[in-house]
């Protein structure tokens, strides 16, 4: 693939290809995470998280969930570029839902929406995707919600909750979003769901059995110390490996080493 489509994705699963994907929020990570071939960067709401430094995803505003993608698109030749609706951008109704989609579509150049919900938000989904801006579903640990659910712990591992999930799943294939994340959910609802229906199932906390992966940038790089779900794979421990080296560096300046000779005109 030389350009990644929400047709593409669908393609992939079809044919048994997994997807991956992982979080950006600025040209430079952009960059090397659409040279790495990752097939979708998410913008996430997470930057509220680990840009911004805030506790949960609430605070962030439409305006800065702009920023971040349009400096995403900027970056990115191959990889399709999903941009989170904000807490508070979309829950009143389905006209609010629309603009700020027409907002992110129109100042960011993001490809897609995503939201968190199910049949609560299925007229905004349905306005949205009626204006040809093409919607991931997001389903199971919902962090807008967080205050609803009081903990991170795992999602429908009652029954109910699980069939709900299950018949949420299918509305949104059903109404025509192109993929669905299922997020901190047990591995065998997880698989039911993905075996259930034809668009792709992107998973984080959710196990193997579904059609992709996602993580955000910060976390699987190890950037962040206090973050350790099981779910998580730190592949480097780059919070240790900076403050190694920015420490040298200021010892450097200290000691009068840095610059040198060759580092100077
Ligand atoms: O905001 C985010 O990073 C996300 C992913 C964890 C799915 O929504
Ligand atoms: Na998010």
């Amino acid at each position: 693939y030389k350009r990644i489509t929400t047709k593409s994705l669908i393609e992939m699963k079809s044919n048994g290809e997994k997807i991956s994907m992982l979080t950006a929020y600025d040209y430079t990570m952009a960059k090397i995470v659409d040279t790495a071939g990752v097939d979708v960067i998410l913008v996430g709401d997470s930057a509220s998280n680990v840009m911004a430094g805030h506790e949960t995803t609430l605070p962030i505003t439409l305006d800065q969930m702009i920023y971040h993608a349009s400096s995403v698109v900027r970056a990115v030749e191959r990889a399709l570029v999903v941009v989170d609706l904000p807490f508070g951008s979309y829950q009143s109704d389905p006209k609010e839902a629309l603009r700020s989609s027409i907002r992110i579509m129109k100042e960011s150049g993001g490809h897609a929406v995503k939201l968190e919900g199910g049949k609560e938000i299925k007229e905004s989904i349905k306005k949205i995707l009626h204006a040809g801006i093409p919607v991931m579903g997001h389903l199971g640990l919902t962090p807008q919600s967080i205050y609803k659910f009081g903990t991170y712990s795992v999602r429908a591992k009652e029954e109910e909750e699980a069939e709900k999930l299950i018949e949420d799943a299918q509305m949104l294939e059903k109404i025509g979003c192109f993929a669905v994340v299922l997020e901190k959910i047990p591995a065998d609802l997880a698989k039911k769901v993905a075996d259930s229906i034809s668009i792709p199932v992107i998973g984080i906390g959710a196990g193997g059995a579904v059609d992709g992966q996602v993580l955000v940038i910060h976390d699987m790089l190890g950037m962040n110390n206090e973050f350790s779900p099981r779910f998580l794979r730190r592949y480097l421990n780059l919070y240790e490996e900076m403050t190694k080296a920015i420490g040298q560096y200021a010892a450097d300046v200290k000691s009068s080493d840095f610059p040198n000779e060759k580092e100077q005109y």
